[in-house]
């Protein structure tokens, strides 16, 4: 039998390597991620009248603190413990907003398929495909999602998914938007019965040491040094020519947005987030662009909450996608949204923000188009 995976080892391995510091809370967090393991991993018990499958008996987890603790980080370690080809676990990681998407556009086709109750059908189908289900920033912020969550989640539950999540809140403080609250309390109470929740209480966003020296992305105030940045940076991915216009179809609708080298998509503030778009655009367009430059993102004011909450969910999914931003702004990035709906979410997107200015951060594209197929570069 090969032996069990050691989370712990894990850590003290990029400890050694000089990738991450020691850090006491993310240690104590790895315990209940590795018990969660353990328990996934145990194997089948027989018993005399029927096999007793360890699918399900594992408790779920539910981690919770602020920006830039390491919690994606401790989700990624956990996961890659869990080995790849395992007799009765498949895996699978993925962002909340892209997970709801999915099961959004599940539901419709179950519906048009007639199924009796398409919820408990999906649970119990995703139940097949995956018995551990991770998900990174879960949020409940649309009270259309209330309904659904809850069942879902509890079909998830009965069928013995083992859901691993990470968010920024904890449960009880998941919703706050105010109306109709009570259809979120449901789901709340759902994962405080089924889920061990934690809080990983460390004190350094470690997301802000990386990014804050270098903001070599980000530029304020707008004005001629702003162009002449946006200028700059567009000749040193490599373009020669002007945009063209590129066309993506989300959902039978298209947008329409002007690119350059193919590869580079460029953007004021408002076509991004003061227009009708949601997440399954921003989905398409990650997906699509290695280099997204965002140009005259204002201060936000008090009433522009929907502004904001898009902003939040395309850095959300740019991030997730490894996709290189470039910005041009009027303020600084602390300044953009302080006060109003959601300044709290925000301060997420403000860390992020900073991150994506770091080396470190960002794929390996090729935005030339002169450079074949598999001639990859890294744009820093
Ligand atoms: N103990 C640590 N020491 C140094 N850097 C860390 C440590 N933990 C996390 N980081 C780094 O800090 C950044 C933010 O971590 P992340 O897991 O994304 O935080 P969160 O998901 O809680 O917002 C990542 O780049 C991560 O590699
Ligand atoms: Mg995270």
């Amino acid at each position: 039998m090969s032996p069990r995976p050691n989370l712990n080892k894990s850590y003290q391995q990029l400890v050694i390597e000089g990738r991450i510091q020691n850090d006491a809370a993310q240690q104590k967090l790895l315990s209940l991620l590795q018990e969660v393991l353990d328990n996934l991993l145990a194997p089948q018990k027989k018993s005399f009248f029927k096999k007793v499958k360890p699918v399900g008996k594992a408790k779920s987890l539910y981690i919770y603190g602020n920006v830039g603790r390491g919690k994606s980080m401790l989700m990624d370690l956990f996961f890659a413990g869990v080995p790849e080809h395992h007799k009765h676990i498949k895996k699978r990681r993925v962002h909340f907003h892209a997970f709801m998407q999915e099961v959004h556009s599940r539901i419709h086709k179950l519906r048009q398929e007639k199924a009796d109750d398409p919820v408990a059908v999906l649970a119990s189908e995703i139940a097949k495909e995956t018995q551990l289900l991770c998900f990174d920033e879960l949020q409940a912020t649309d009270v259309a999602d209330a309904t659904l969550l809850y069942r879902l989640f509890e079909g998830l539950f009965v069928c013995g998914v083992c859901v691993v999540s990470t968010s920024n809140r904890p449960p009880a403080a998941l919703y706050t938007g105010g109306v109709q609250a009570e259809r979120f309390i449901e789901f709340i109470r759902l994962i405080e019965e089924k889920m061990t929740v934690a809080a990983l209480s460390s004190p350094d966003d470690y997301r802000y040491q990386q990014g804050r020296n270098q903001m070599e992305y980000y530029c304020y105030p707008l004005g001629y040094d702003a162009d002449d940045f946006v200028a700059k940076t567009l000749k040193k991915l490599g373009v020669k020519e002007n945009y063209h216009t590129e066309t993506l179809i989300v959902h039978g609708r298209q947008i329409a947005f002007k690119a350059y080298n193919k590869k580079i998509g460029y953007f004021t503030f408002n076509e991004l987030c003061a227009e009708m778009l949601g997440a399954a655009d921003y989905l398409a367009l990650a997906r699509r662009l290695d280099v997204v430059i965002i140009t005259n993102i204002p201060k936000l004011k008090l009433e522009q909450r929907n502004e904001a909450k898009r902003f939040v969910t395309l850095i959300d999914t740019l991030y997730e996608h490894k996709v290189r931003l470039i910005c041009t702004a009027e303020v600084t990035v602390e300044e953009v949204y302080e006060e109003g709906d959601g300044a709290f979410e925000f301060k997420r997107t403000v860390s992020r923000l900073v991150e994506m200015q770091s080396e470190n951060y960002g794929k390996t594209i090729n935005c030339h188009p002169e450079h074949s197929e598999g001639s990859l570069q890294k744009i820093t």
